[in-house]
């Protein structure tokens, strides 16, 4: 059976790139959300897990600025797969007009303070607001810690940690003249735990809650919330490589797959881009307007092994 056999033979249709056609995303607008005419920015908008949140907001209504480096490597230490391109971050903001609520496409690094304050100039004067910000933009460097080269621990902790603080230093002023707004930030299950492999990434995922349990109270009196999503592994680009199961000393997503469906308590190995999305829109929404400070474990109950 080769890998694509493999993944329809448990119910995973698309692996190795996101899944967003419109068939998976089936829901309709949900007035109680108050989700309808306002905006968002998402970083890493251009496929896998952002693209989904975008999609899943846009669908309430939401305006969405789509921000992501649209370039494979971005000078990157980026090995073993590969980020976004500009026709993909095309593709993304089509989607999203297609839905019919405004679409901003902006190629920009999270890596740069001053490309995310412009970006986010650009979404107020543009779309008209900034209500909702995801900190989604992410990447992966695998290498056993002792033989990581100093620029893998360096990019990852530049985009997984500096970035996400770029985008909120860069929403701050807005969201305090409002006196509104919800921060997401993704985490990972890989910020709930040591992970042999990626001590880069996982050490960016720890920073992630801190900065999110620590913006949530020195923010919370502007009333702005700030909450986490902490996903288990997700059928994205990211995941579905050949650098993620090599990592983990697996030989094939097959074995990565057996794995992880050990791991979970529910029966999957792995998570489409929705099932995170679908958390994104609750959280960003007024039926979470008393929820700040939160890591949402959303990890097929993987996380019962270590949250309290
Ligand atoms: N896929 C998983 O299993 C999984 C699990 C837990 C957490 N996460 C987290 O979810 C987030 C999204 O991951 P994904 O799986 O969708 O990955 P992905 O690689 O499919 O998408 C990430 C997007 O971010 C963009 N990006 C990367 N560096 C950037 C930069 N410097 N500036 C702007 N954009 C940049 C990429 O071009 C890409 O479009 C990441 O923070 C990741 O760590 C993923």
């Amino acid at each position: 059976m080769d890998r694509k056999q493999f993944l329809k033979s448990v119910g995973l249709a698309s692996a190795g790139v996101a899944v967003t056609s419109t068939g998976v995303f089936g829901k309709s607008k949900d007035e109680n959300l108050s989700l309808n005419g306002k905006t968002a920015l998402v970083t890493g908008a251009a496929r896998g897990i952002g693209l989904a949140i975008a999609v899943d907001l846009a669908k309430q209504g939401t305006n969405i600025a789509l921000l992501d480096i649209a370039d494979p490597t971005g000078g990157m230490a980026i090995k073993g797969y590969r980020l976004a391109n500009e026709a993909e971050l095309n593709a993304a903001t089509n989607e999203i007009r297609k839905l019919g609520v405004k679409a901003l496409k902006i190629k920009a690094d999270v890596r740069d303070l001053n490309a995310m304050k412009s970006a986010v100039a650009r979404t107020i004067r543009e779309l008209g607001g900034l209500d909702t910000v995801v900190a989604n933009a992410g990447i992966a460097a695998w290498s056993p810690f002792e033989a990581m080269e100093e620029n893998q621990w360096k990019d990852v902790i530049d985009v997984n940690l500096t970035g996400v603080a770029n985008t909120v230093w860069a929403a701050i002023p807005q969201m305090k003249r409002q006196q509104s707004g919800s921060i997401i930030t993704l985490t990972s299950i890989g910020g709930r735990q040591g992970v042999p492999g990626v001590a880069n990434y996982a050490s960016t995922k720890w920073g992630v809650i801190g900065l999110t349990k620590t913006l949530a109270l020195e923010l919370g009196k502007y009333n702005i919330r700030v909450n986490a999503i902490a996903p288990t592994a997700v059928n994205t680009p990211l995941y579905r490589s050949e650098g993620q199961y090599q990592s983990t000393g697996m030989n094939s997503f097959e074995e990565q797959d057996k794995a992880m469906l050990g791991y979970h308590a529910l029966p999957t190995p792995a998570l489409d881009p929705v099932d995170i999305a679908q958390s994104a829109t609750f959280l960003a929404s007024d039926n979470a307007k008393f929820i700040s400070g939160l890591v949402m474990d959303v990890a097929a109950g993987g996380n019962a092994h270590y949250t309290g």
